[in-house]
């Protein structure tokens, strides 16, 4: 069979036997240590692990929830951070992958890069 078949199976397996989806949950914590306190299983429809990291004048304040995929993205996606605040919303979609608020604000870089790198290949081939 075609290993990217057979890949793409197994990860779909994979994602069906996984039951609900454990997230790290708080709401206005001042750092992350606090806000790691308490996890929650996802109610069935969350996909998502959603973290919103706000920052104003250097305070910072850290929350995180259960999520669907779509609006967390949406939130990510109209993102802002500016020196003096703003805030930065990252998703991720494994058991208590929101466990570190600034790791993962690596995926945001990615989520940028990673249409404009599609963008200028497309570009590069028309
Ligand atoms: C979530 O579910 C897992 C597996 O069933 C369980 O071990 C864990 O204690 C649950 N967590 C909470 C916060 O209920």
């Amino acid at each position: 069979m075609n290993t990217g078949l057979t890949f793409f199976l197994v990860i779909t397996l994979f994602c069906f036997a996984a039951d609900a989806l454990e997230c790290y949950v708080c709401s206005s914590s001042s750092s992350n240590t606090v806000c790691n306190q308490k996890t929650q299983n996802c109610s069935g429809s969350d996909d998502t692990c959603m973290t919103t990291v706000t920052h104003v004048v250097g305070i910072q304040s850290i929350q995180k929830a259960c999520s669907l995929s779509v609006p967390c993205m949406t939130a990510a996606a109209n993102s802002i951070s500016f020196v003096i605040g703003g805030n930065t919303v990252t998703c991720c979609t494994t058991d208590l992958c929101n466990v570190n608020g600034f790791a993962i604000t690596r995926l945001n870089v990615l989520l940028l890069v990673l249409p404009a790198a599609l963008l200028v290949m497309s570009f590069g081939t028309s």
